[in-house]
């Protein structure tokens, strides 16, 4: 694995703050962006007015439960710029997330907004081992979606040569990645994976490029992948967060030296775990949904946004001030219940991985031949494999869903290629229940 020499001396101000210190910070600035809230955006005020909760009231941290929760409907109610606080000709941006239905969610960006992400995001580069001066490559999807120019903006403030490849034409990303020497790659971890295969596919050893450091995020993925990936390629796997109603990739990154969960960066995004049923805040360390509050957004202050991510909050590491959040499990909107069992795809990747001759691409399909529902696990065997092998391996992983994840699954190894690729965030669930 190679080598990558800690830089404390480049960390921001706000990552070598005490406990006490970040809180008195968060404090202030969240009375701050509660008042943006209120005085500039209708929804807000309407809420906050009908609960008769007024900016003044926020004066701890723990006030924070007095605001309104803001879900994916809230925003879709106020398509395309209800939500923002500022007048549109203030904003120089907007990204929209397309969701599954009906209209995109809007988020815009101040100036000040855009310098705030380009600097989190060159904060998570660094935590993830990227110094001044690489080479980054950048695969994430540029255009409405957060993911390539977030990470563009973030490496050119880094310091870094950035190239903007953008999703897809994976021809073109191996030959930039061969001609150019990234030390960096920002993309999904599906999409990596589909382009080591097609590095080993072209005879070129994956762990022969010049790659050092994956930023990989967008999507879940797991403990196994990374080692998947590591083991393969060579190369540091770390985990970066975010959602474009709170900003974009860069609200959390995992740092490089302890790869343990992924940092908060606490001192813009004030996090809570609730429990999804009963919306009652839960103690940390314990599993919910997490919400999150953007404190220091100019044109769209978004207070306590249901994220229907599931993870922990754990006391922090590699930056002692901040919390970090447990590598996310899934989002409550991916739990199938499958006879009555509680399964996320998470659970069926670690078990794909742990099984020599599959590979890691495969799909969930979610199906009601009679009365009950059925899981369907496609998933593809390594090039070579016979009919007998791939056979055989669909009985064990069945049987390994039965005993560790507790339901049956009908498993069906395909021969190479048989699972569909895609070039940014994967489809792990296909449900033709309601067709
Ligand atoms: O996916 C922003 C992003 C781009 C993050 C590039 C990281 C890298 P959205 O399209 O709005 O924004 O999707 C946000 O993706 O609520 C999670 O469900 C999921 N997600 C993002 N990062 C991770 C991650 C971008 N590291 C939604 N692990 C979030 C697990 C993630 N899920």
């Amino acid at each position: 694995m190679p080598e990558i020499e800690p830089r404390p001396d480049l960390h921001d101000e706000a990552e070598t703050w005490s406990v006490d210190q970040l809180r008195s910070t968060q404090l202030q600035r969240l009375q701050e962006g509660v008042r943006r809230a209120y005085e500039g955006v209708g929804h807000y005020r309407r809420r906050l007015d009908e609960r008769g909760v007024h900016p003044d009231d926020i004066r701890s941290l723990e006030d924070v439960r007095l605001l309104p929760f803001t879900t994916k409907a809230d925003l879709r109610e106020n398509y395309p710029f209800g939500m923002f606080a500022v007048p549109r000709e203030r904003c120089v941006r907007v990204h929209a997330s397309s969701g599954t239905t009906g209209r995109p969610t809007v988020v815009g960006y101040t100036q000040g907004d855009i310098d705030t992400w380009a600097g989190l995001v060159a904060r998570s580069l660094r935590a993830a081992g990227t110094r001044p001066g690489d080479l980054v490559h950048v695969a994430y999807g540029y255009g409405l979606f957060t993911g390539g120019l977030g990470a563009h903006y973030g490496a050119e403030r880094l310091g870094c040569t950035v190239v903007p490849m953008s999703g897809g034409q994976t021809e073109k990303q191996l030959q930039l990645i061969e001609d150019f020497g990234p030390r960096v790659i920002m993309v999904t971890p599906s999409y990596f994976l589909a382009l080591v295969d097609a590095m080993t596919e072209r005879g070129t050893d994956p762990a022969s490029t010049s790659l050092q450091v994956g930023v990989f995020g967008a999507e879940p993925w797991t403990e196994a992948m990374r080692a998947e990936i590591e083991q393969r390629c060579g190369m540091h796997a770390t985990d970066i967060f975010g959602l474009s109603e709170m900003m974009g990739p860069g609200v959390a990154q995992e740092c490089v030296e302890t790869k343990d969960g992924l940092t908060l960066w606490e001192d813009h995004f004030y996090p809570e775990i609730v429990d999804p049923l009963t919306d009652e805040p839960v103690p940390d360390g314990e599993e919910g949904e997490l919400v999150l509050t953007a404190m220091t957004r100019e044109a769209m202050p978004v207070l306590r946004y249901r994220t229907r991510d599931l993870t922990r909050l754990l006391p922090g590491t590699a930056r002692p001030g901040m919390r970090r959040l447990a590598k996310i499990t899934g989002r409550s909107d991916d739990l199938m219940i499958v006879r009555g069992v509680n399964v996320f795809p998470t659970q069926i990747e670690e078990l794909v991985l742990g099984l020599p001759g599959l590979t890691p691409h495969f799909q969930c399909v979610l199906s009601r031949p009679g009365r009950m529902d059925q899981l369907t696990i496609n998933v593809e065997g390594e090039a070579g494999l016979g009919a007998d092998a791939r056979d055989r391996l669909a009985g064990e992983l069945a049987r390994q869903v039965k005993d560790r994840i507790g339901t049956s699954a009908q498993v069906v190894v395909l021969a190479e290629g048989g699972v569909e690729r895609s070039v940014g965030k994967a489809r792990r669930i296909v449900d033709e229940r309601d067709q």
